[in-house]
């Protein structure tokens, strides 16, 4: 996508699709009026009609706007003013990114307006950019004919008086986290006969190079020399060996601390002997998007070429039921020595990423954050567009939590409390991979702060907004992405 900052008029801008946002119940800016003094006051008059009302996305358009440059017109609502947020914002933009890639070839102009709630110049600048990358971006990979087209070109229109500089650097970053949104968005999307953990090896290292990232595999092997002992458990039921990723980006020098990202790639989850019903399984092609999104963020940690010394780790296998898988009742000894009695075959998440954590901290993490599609006890709690936040370190969480909100994303924290330990007791072990029914994403949550060897680490449960069953105006269906720009705040906090 050909993308630019321009300053000018919107009557004067050449699209075919040109997108203005329309404020609701406040005055109109100059630019709006002025663009409705050149539509001879069309827009005045859909708005005393009622089909123009501002509210936050709705759309409205105008299929043929002959005293324009641009071909057509599209309206979007912003909301109040005075409420305007990233997450609104990008509600908005997604929506009418969305609707004008439906057909090929199109060529995309957004004005952005000159006032903003609460929102930054540069952040809208960003958020529209990534907007454009993202909204246009499809999940019908293998359709005859696509239902959505990235544009071929997009321009992002500053009033005539605003300097293009920094809103320039802004746009480059925004397209860089749309490209890093839209990498985890396809390979989860991807089915999983073509991702398995030595594909998805793969592709993270064609991705990570050119990024300029340290990319290294384990193979099996190496996972047993290092001890991988509960992550390989839970291979042995595939004909498809485990993997582990670390990709490295070493921005901070040598004294800097390091932050490591640790993703659940499990890139199907059959649930194992403790077999999952179809309807429970048919989705768990996504139960990757830990691993996904910790590579999508470190793609774009390294274009941004950020400060900061962050490694990611993508804990990969199949959870399958071959000859070989593991069993009920067996014990599983983790990397740390601790052993493990299985309860569920289909509490392999946990069996995955503890192996992980427990590598990232003996090989230098000062800090951590897992991000696994965990359990569905997580989507229970908190609906399907909220994660799930747990730690064992308040301020580390609370840091985390602030990125979260300036990037715009939904985190609601959960409670750690000693007490939920006494469910993960076993009478042959020192623990099982379950805790019973009741506070299930909790449960899981404890039995992982066992493998982090007491570091700031803060685990994301992303089971519910991970993967979406269905499409929406705002958002494809399929994987989202999200909590990639929140990765990549808290990276560009780290600075600091
Ligand atoms: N991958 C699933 C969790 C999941 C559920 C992700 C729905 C996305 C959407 C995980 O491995 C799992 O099966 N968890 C079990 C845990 C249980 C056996 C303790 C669950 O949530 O039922
Ligand atoms: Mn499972
Ligand atoms: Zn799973």
């Amino acid at each position: 996508m050909d993308l630019h900052v321009v300053s000018a008029a919107a009557r004067d801008v050449d699209a075919n699709w040109l997108i203005v946002g329309v404020p609701e119940n406040s005055p109109w800016s100059d630019e709006l009026v002025a663009l409705d003094n050149a539509l001879q006051g069309q827009l005045s008059r859909l708005r005393e009609a009622g089909d123009l009302t501002g509210k936050l996305a709705e759309t409205l358009s105008v299929p043929d706007t002959p005293t324009l440059k641009s071909r057509r017109l599209l309206l979007i609502g912003l909301g109040s003013l005075a409420d305007l947020s990233v997450a609104r914002w990008d509600k908005a933009t997604m929506t009418a990114a969305r609707q004008v890639s439906a057909k090929p070839d199109t060529r995309v102009a957004v004005c952005v307006p000159d006032q903003f709630g609460s929102l930054s110049a540069d952040r809208a600048v960003e958020g529209l950019a990534t907007a454009l990358v993202v909204g246009s971006q499809g999940q019908d990979l293998y359709k005859a004919e696509p239902s959505r087209f990235p544009f071929t070109a997009a321009q992002i229109v500053l009033p005539p008086s605003r300097e293009v500089g920094a809103a320039s650097l802004a746009s480059e970053r925004g397209r860089i986290l749309g490209d890093a949104i839209n990498l985890t968005r396809e390979l989860v999307n991807r089915p999983p006969h073509e991702i398995y953990p030595e594909t998805f090896a793969a592709r993270a290292l064609q991705e990570a190079i050119p990024c300029g990232l340290m990319c290294h595999v384990f193979d099996e092997h190496r996972l047993e020399a290092e001890r991988f002992g509960s992550l390989l458990a839970v291979a042995k039921g595939s004909d498809r060996p485990a993997r582990m990723v670390v990709l490295e980006h070493r921005g901070g020098g040598p004294h800097a601390p390091t932050l490591a990202l640790v993703g659940k790639g499990v890139t199907f989850d059959s649930g194992g002997l403790s077999i999952k019903p179809t309807d429970g399984m048919l989705t768990m092609k996504c139960d990757m998007a830990g691993a996904a999104t910790v590579l999508g963020a470190m793609t774009a940690i390294a274009r941004l070429k950020l400060p900061v010394n962050v490694v990611g780790y993508c804990g990969l296998v199949e959870n399958m039921l071959g000859g070989k898988a593991y069993k009920l009742g067996d014990i599983l000894t983790a990397r740390n020595g601790v052993t493990i009695e299985v309860h569920n075959t289909d509490a392999e998440g946990r069996l995955v990423i503890n192996d992980v954590l427990s590598y990232a901290v003996d090989h230098g993490a000062d800090r951590l954050i897992d991000l696994a599609t965990l359990t569905g006890a997580c989507v229970v709690a908190l609906g399907e567009d909220v994660a799930g936040a747990f730690t064992n370190n308040q301020p580390w969480c609370d840091q985390l939590l602030a990125a979260a909100k300036t990037a715009g994303e939904d985190l609601w924290q959960l409670p750690m409390f000693d007490a939920y330990n006494e469910l993960l007791k076993s009478d042959v072990a020192d623990c099982k991979n379950i805790g019973g029914r009741w506070g299930g994403a909790i449960t899981a949550a404890k039995f992982l702060e066992k493998f982090v060897g007491g570091k700031p680490w803060v685990h994301l449960d992303i089971a519910g907004p991970a993967f979406a069953s269905s499409n929406k105006g705002c958002r494809e269906g399929g994987a989202t992405g999200c909590l990639v720009r929140t990765l990549v705040e808290v990276a560009v906090r780290g600075q600091s």
